[in-house]
């Protein structure tokens, strides 16, 4: 979690770092902090709360200078105090630094730097790195070193990292140095962007987009140092390298809310754009199968795969379980799906032939970078279904299907939900059509596909009476969310939608395995929410709904239009229309999703930055 950028140049610094700031919020919004080198000393402004509350800070007490750095927090050491906030001061102020990551032996540091006379301001695993470099800067002054060269300082940070253990991205100034940052990275991303006589640097490119298109993305172990005329990059293991200069493929996000009070009520209403965008130029007509060619693989080498692992965390962890069973319906693969915080650490066994995805939104989910990491290690390609281009997952793939979601700025994943889901379907005709999926059922697959946006479209309808069910039904502290089969994802799923931006317990369980704890749970005070459109094992749902009804619990059902018979049941019934069953969690998930963010508003609750959470996590 945690935004870095950090600017050498001639442009105003403050007003650049402010806005690579609110560009970088989504990884983080505890508090945030600017330092900035005037050519003679640093100047600190930093808060607790969201980079407007710093916007105001530097309003009300301006700083000056070219160079400078900046940082948007997520806590993770310290609670969330102005103190705590970076950048983070070394030594008697010769250090000013900035860092995302963790740690791990920032308490064995802290004692040694403090049997040593360094006294720490603040809570945080930073002040160490910030007081451990202060220290080796004093240090090699002691043994000669020039304190008016800048390799002087380079040692000092090399060093440090040398020291620390656990992950870092950090950029670093120096009070006696000023057009003069250094950055280093381990773990946690950074890239450097290249512009006339000024360079920039960043957690990720968005502070970049409008300023250069030119950028180099460190490596891990690889420390960088900028000045307005030089960028000089170095390895911990090789010296000094080449930059590898790569133009960059972004545009300004679209931030415009429009009509819409909400980043996440903007991005559920644009879902039928993002899932016609999923499938655009990936259907084959002539063949009747979808157009994978970022897979970056032969229909033989396709035919040859006897297991798929899809990793993944949250939300996209969900879409990886309808992926699950999507591509065992029609591609007859086994597929498995791993928690990536799980799979990173698991020696799990795969076979020579097994493909393996990562599912994620941002690209830059720590859990599910490590996962994908590890399996590549192993020697296997890991391939990505991701949103964000240019993410670090996107960037070291070993191919894969972008979702052209557009941006996502809620913290709560609506649209890349549903994209990811539609690309799972994508992949399962893809599979299904090197196998046994006849031509026919491939058409009537892609046709299936082609009418779900318009669907989307018409299950946006029930918007207002979920706006009347969310009116009868916020006050509520516990619900449970119940589904079964291609439905059963979409239960968690929405579970998790309102567990995070309302602050409402819910529970999402597979309908029938209620009857083995959960409805101990059931009563008048905690609706169930059924997930139960026409299919196969809707008679079985709805015998769970009645027992739920029997116990007195409250049923908010989600049904197919005209089910009557689900409407005389439950209590409240939200219609959306039929689609068939490898679709219906792209249309019932419409209504999850409007349910959450209406309580939530109902409940006061910040919709698009609830608490605790960040919209990517980039720690572990
Ligand atoms: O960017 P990713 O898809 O890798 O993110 C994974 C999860 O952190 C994310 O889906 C999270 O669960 C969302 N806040 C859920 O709405």
């Amino acid at each position: 979690m945690c935004g870095i950028v950090g600017y050498v140049g001639s442009r105003k610094v403050s007003d650049l770092l402010l806005e690579g700031l609110f560009r970088l919020e989504y990884r983080g919004y505890d508090s945030a902090g600017i330092a900035v080198h005037d050519g003679g000393a640093i100047s600190l402004r930093k808060r607790a709360g969201r980079v407007q509350e710093l916007a105001r800070l530097v309003d009300e007490q301006p700083v000056e200078g070219g160079v400078g750095i900046g940082h948007t927090r997520w806590a993770t050491h310290g609670s969330v105090t102005d103190a705590n906030s970076h950048p983070h001061v070394g030594g008697n102020g010769e250090v000013v630094l900035v860092h995302n990551g963790v740690i791990e032996n920032h308490d064995t540091l802290r004692d040694h730097l403090q049997s040593r006379g360094y006294v720490f301001q603040t809570e945080t695993d930073t002040e160490v790195v910030a007081h451990l470099v202060a220290h080796h800067l004093d240090e090699r002054v002691k043994l000669g070193d020039d304190p008016g060269e800048t390799e002087t300082y380079v040692r000092a940070v090399e060093i440090t990292l040398t020291e620390l253990k656990g992950t870092y991205g950090v950029v670093a100034l120096f009070r006696d140095l000023p057009e003069t940052i250094v950055t280093a990275r381990l773990g946690s991303p950074l890239v450097v962007g290249v512009g006339e006589e000024e360079y920039f640097v960043a957690s990720d490119a968005s502070p970049l987009v409008g300023y250069t298109d030119r950028v180099h993305y460190l490596s891990d172990h690889e420390l960088v140092v900028l000045t307005p005329e030089k960028m000089d990059v170095r390895h911990r293991d090789n010296g000094r390298v080449r930059p590898s200069l790569q133009t960059l493929d972004q545009v300004a996000d679209d931030t415009d809310l429009g009509e819409f009070e909400h980043y996440m009520l903007k991005e559920i209403f644009e879902q039928p754009k993002a899932l016609e965008n999923a499938i655009r130029g990936r259907l084959d007509e002539d063949a009747a199968t979808a157009r994978l060619g970022g897979l970056n693989m032969t229909p033989r080498q396709l035919r040859r795969i006897d297991r798929i692992v899809l990793t993944a965390c949250g939300t996209s962890w969900h879409a990886g379980l309808v992926g699950e069973y999507v591509i065992e319906e029609f591609a007859r693969i086994p597929v498995e799906v791993e928690y990536a915080s799980e799979l990173r650490y698991r020696n799990s066994p795969l076979s020579e032939n097994t493909m393996t995805f990562a599912i994620t939104q941002s690209g830059e989910t720590a859990d599910t970078l490590a996962a994908m990491r590890e399996l590549q290690r192993k020697g296997h390609p890991a391939l990505a279904i991701c949103n964000v281009v240019g993410s670090t997952i996107a960037r070291e793939a070993d191919g894969g299907v972008y979702l052209r979601a557009g941006s996502e700025i809620g913290v709560a994943s609506t649209k890349a939900f549903t994209s990811q889901v539609m690309i799972l379907n994508l992949l399962a005709l893809h599979l299904g059509r090197t196998r046994h999926l006849s031509f026919p059922s491939g058409e009537r697959f892609m046709r299936r596909l082609r009418e779900l946006p318009e669907k989307v479209e018409q299950a946006l309808a029930c918007h207002e009476q979920v706006k009347e069910v969310a009116a009868r039904y916020h006050a509520f502290d516990n619900y449970l969310y119940l589904g079964r089969l291609y439905n059963f994802p979409v239960a968690l799923e929405g579970a998790l939608k309102l567990k995070e931006i309302s602050y409402v317990h819910a529970e999402g369980y597979p309908a029938a395995e209620m009857k083995h704890g959960p409805i101990a749970l059931v009563d008048e005070r905690t609706p169930s929410v059924f997930v139960i459109p026409k299919g196969g094992i809707q008679p079985k749902v709805m015998s769970n709904l009645e027992e739920v009804k029997a116990r007195g619990g409250p049923v908010i059902a989600i049904a197919c239009e005209g089910d009557e018979r689900v409407a005389e049941i439950a209590d409240e019934t939200i219609f959306v229309p039929y689609v068939e069953e490898h679709l219906q969690p792209i249309v019932t998930s419409i209504p999850l999703q409007l349910l959450a963010y209406h309580v939530a508003l109902l409940r006061g609750c910040n919709v698009d930055r609830p608490r605790n959470l960040a919209k990517s996590v980039t720690v572990e």
